[in-house]
C-alpha cells in the first residue's frame, strides 16, 4: 500500500491534470521510500529536488488553465496563494535537508499528504467545475 495511494476521487477528468496530478503522487511516496529506507540523504534531497520542480511545472500549467476561465478573481487568487504558499513550505523542507536535520521529516511527509489531498479535492475541484460548465475548449 502505497503512503499516498491515488483514487478515483482525485481525478478532474481534464487527463493532463491527472497524470500530473499523478506524477506528483508518485514522487511524494519515492520521497516516502526513500526516507524510511534511511538511504543517503542524497537520494530523498534528488526525489525532493524533481518534486519542487515538477511541482512549479504544473502550477504554471494549472494556473494557465484557471485564468482563461471566466471564475470569481477571489477563487483565482486565492488557487495561485495556495500554489504560493506550498512553494514557500517545501523550499524550507529542503534547506532543512540539506542541514542534515532528520527532526522535520514526519512533518513534512504528512503536509506533502494532506496538502495534495486537500487541495485536490476543494481547490482544484472548484475550477474543475468551471472547466466543464464552460466548455474543454475555453
Ligand atoms: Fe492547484
Amino acid at each position: 500500500m502505497d503512503f499516498l495511494p491515488w483514487s478515483e476521487k482525485y481525478e478532474l477528468k481534464i487527463d493532463e491534470i491527472d497524470s500530473q496530478h499523478r506524477v506528483l503522487f508518485t514522487l511524494i511516496n519515492q520521497l516516502y521510500g526513500q526516507l524510511m529506507q534511511l538511504t543517503p540523504p542524497l537520494e530523498s534531497q534528488k526525489i525532493l529536488d524533481e518534486l519542487i520542480r515538477y511541482t512549479e511545472i504544473h502550477f504554471v500549467y494549472e494556473e494557465t488553465i484557471f485564468e482563461r476561465l471566466p471564475m470569481d478573481k477571489f477563487d483565482k487568487d486565492l488557487h495561485k496563494l495556495e500554489h504560493r504558499e506550498f512553494c514557500k513550505q517545501i523550499a524550507s523542507y529542503r534547506e532543512k535537508l540539506n542541514n542534515g536535520d532528520a527532526n522535520f521529516i514526519a512533518d513534512m511527509l504528512g503536509f506533502l499528504k494532506d496538502w495534495l489531498k486537500e487541495h485536490i479535492l476543494e481547490t482544484d475541484m472548484i475550477y474543475k467545475r468551471e472547466y466543464f460548465k464552460h466548455g474543454s475548449n475555453t
